[in-house]
């Protein structure tokens, strides 16, 4: 039925389409009609709707275009291996089930809806249809200590935020740990889910959202101060394909760059992207929040804290506000 409804707007070439006309030419009630475009917005179709007009479809959702990806990819491993799903509901779910079918280090999954997206510290996180990057990347690094997973974390956050700086022109920095920020709101964050043996990182699987096309209206009203997207940023739509080729290269190159020259220039590279150090933070941890000054990152990649009695605390996780 949502076919023949889709059909009928294709057909009308952006027209209002009255209820009553919809629901003569489909046999269906009105009511049934408000029901298939509800059920149409919510796979990422938008329609407006005028009193005695009907509705008119303004926009279609958009598709990730894969044969594109795939042709203009230009990594060696990170994402050659590619799992895309319509809907899912979380892509880390679904990475985990390959980790355990011994799917290779590189392999990407991405979705373009997530129904139960996850992000930082059990909250949801929030994966609208064809508006966003949703994805998960299994990585299988090489002798790394269990104790070195934030460094991996910080790692993602600058390739996250170089491949924004050179698609879309906006100032993105990063909040400690991995927030990426834009104006002060957030456009995108990162949750690492790791297992270890003998203390040793056996996978990783990291997650990545970002906010590429969300409209305001796509955020429910808790997020809409406090988060944003590269679209509302920058005023134009930002093609993912483009987008989602840049961040694997840079992350591919980092990732090698690790394994060579160890965490020093990839801390160099995050201090210089970072909008939460040196200047008065408040942190809040699982054991209550800390007051004081960002004064940088260790060689961990842990967030050293300087208290008001001038001891140094250090901050392996939490929020950051400042
Ligand atoms: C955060 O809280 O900032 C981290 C958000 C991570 C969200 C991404 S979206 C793709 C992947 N699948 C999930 O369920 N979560 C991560």
């Amino acid at each position: 039925m949502t076919d023949r409804l889709l059909e009928l707007f294709e057909q009308s070439n952006g027209a209002f389409l009255s209820g009553e006309e919809l629901s003569e030419r489909l046999q269906i009630s009105r009511t049934a009609v408000w029901k298939q475009i509800e059920r149409l917005r919510q796979q990422g179709y938008r329609f407006e709707a005028a009193p005695r007009k009907g509705y008119r479809l303004l926009a279609k959702p958009d598709i990730f275009d894969l044969p594109a990806f795939i042709g203009k990819l230009q990594t060696e491993r990170f994402g050659k291996h590619v799992k895309y799903y319509d809907e899912v509901d979380s892509t880390q779910t679904v990475a985990l089930s390959l980790v355990a079918e011994g799917a290779p280090e590189g392999t990407l999954v991405l979705a373009e809806r997530q129904t139960a997206g996850r992000g930082r510290m059990g909250r949801q996180w929030h994966s609208p249809k064809g508006k966003g990057l949703w994805m998960s990347m299994i990585l299988r690094p090489k002798h790394i200590p269990l104790s070195f997973t934030p460094q991996l974390t910080l790692l993602v956050s600058v390739a996250l935020c170089r491949a924004i700086r050179a698609i879309v022109p906006v100032e993105a920095g990063i909040k400690w740990p991995n927030d990426l920020l834009i104006g002060g709101r957030k456009a995108a964050g990162i949750l690492l889910e790791s297992s270890a043996e003998n203390e040793t990182l056996q996978h990783i699987i990291a997650g990545v959202g970002i906010g590429v096309n969300l409209e305001p209206d796509d955020y429910p009203p808790e997020l809409r101060n406090v988060a944003t997207s590269l679209f509302i940023e920058a005023g134009y739509r930002i093609d993912r394909v483009e987008l989602l080729c840049r961040f694997l290269l840079e992350w591919e190159q980092l990732y090698a760059l690790y394994h060579e020259q160890g965490f020093a220039p990839i801390k160099l590279l995050w201090e210089a992207l970072s909008v939460s150090l040196h200047k008065p933070i408040r942190c809040q941890t699982a054991q209550g929040l800390v007051d004081g000054y960002a004064e940088g990152i260790d060689e961990l990649g842990a967030l050293a804290i300087r208290l008001q009695d001038g001891t140094i605390r250090k901050m392996y996780s939490g929020d950051v506000e400042f």
